[in-house]
């Protein structure tokens, strides 16, 4: 997709149904965003009256891609992202980060959100020497995704897959490890896999009373899932320290940091 049919879309009457709420604008809501309708704060709400936390984990997932971005622009070199699932554009988005890093970071953003795609404009904000595009596209449309990131990634050179709290909402029944094994197989050795999961066994009790109201009030439905659930979407690949652990945990900023409450498995892994 394109600037011009980002603008397209905003500019003409994009179809928002605003009666059900969508993951995207609750989650903005968790966040402190304004881009959300009734329906989403009304979820939004019931989720925080089971899980108390969910917002500080929401906040706790975003400083977690800012770090792995800033890792994988960084120390690991990577100059490609393919970021599915990415979300209203919050603060630290994946190419304002990994650009700050690196100028010439390339990055493809993925999501099928209408609103989301009316955003696509503050997303396609690259630096000059870097680049960035914008597909609306279903995670369960792999080849259709690969097809539109190869117009501005090399899948010959290595790219970060960041798949950052979204499988939740493939469910067993659309296979999603075969969909990340998929996405995996495109990319070459030297490639990385990062990914964030809400945890069915951080709080077990309450993350299983939010995750029915999530189903009875979302319009996309929530499968959380256990830690070795999570790391089975790592097989074959090498986690990198300090492997699969709670949000906060991974390479936190400060002691500070590292207490914040969340119930989010994390793993970055490189594809040998
Ligand atoms: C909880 S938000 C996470 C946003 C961002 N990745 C982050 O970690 O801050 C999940 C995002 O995934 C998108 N999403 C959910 N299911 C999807 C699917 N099947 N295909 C593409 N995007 C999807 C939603 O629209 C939403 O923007």
């Amino acid at each position: 997709m394109t600037t011009d049919a980002a603008a397209d879309q905003t500019d003409g009457s994009p179809e928002f149904d605003t009666s059900v709420a969508h993951v995207a604008r609750v989650y903005n809501y968790w966040l402190g965003g304004t881009d959300n309708f009734a329906a989403d704060r009304a979820a939004a709400e019931q989720a925080m009256a089971a899980y108390p936390d969910i917002a500080a984990s929401a906040r706790s997932n975003r400083a977690l891609l800012r770090r792995a971005v800033g890792h994988l622009a960084g120390e690991a070199g990577i100059r490609q992202f393919l970021d599915i699932g990415t979300g209203i554009p919050s603060a630290n988005n994946t190419h304002e980060v990994a650009q700050a890093v690196a100028p010439d970071a390339r990055i493809v953003y993925v999501d099928n959100d209408p609103v989301v795609l009316a955003h696509a404009r503050t997303l396609l904000k690259s630096s000059q020497d870097g680049a960035t595009d914008y597909l609306d596209a279903d995670l369960r449309t792999a080849d259709q995704i690969l097809a539109g990131a190869a117009e501005t990634l090399d899948f010959s050179q290595p790219v970060a897959i960041m798949l950052m709290a979204i499988l939740q909402h493939i469910s067993d029944e659309d296979d999603p490890y075969a969909i990340v094994g998929r996405l995996l197989s495109a990319v070459p050795a030297g490639s990385y896999l990062a990914l964030s999961h809400p945890a069915r066994d951080i709080e077990p009790e309450k993350m299983a009373a939010m995750a029915e109201r999530l189903n009875q009030m979302m319009a996309e439905k929530v499968t959380f899932r256990a830690e070795g659930e999570v790391a089975r979407f790592f097989d074959g690949l090498e986690l990198l320290e300090p492997g699969l652990v709670n949000a906060p945990n991974w390479r936190p900023g400060s002691a500070e940091e590292a207490r914040r409450p969340a119930a989010l498995w994390v793993g970055v892994a490189r594809k040998p």
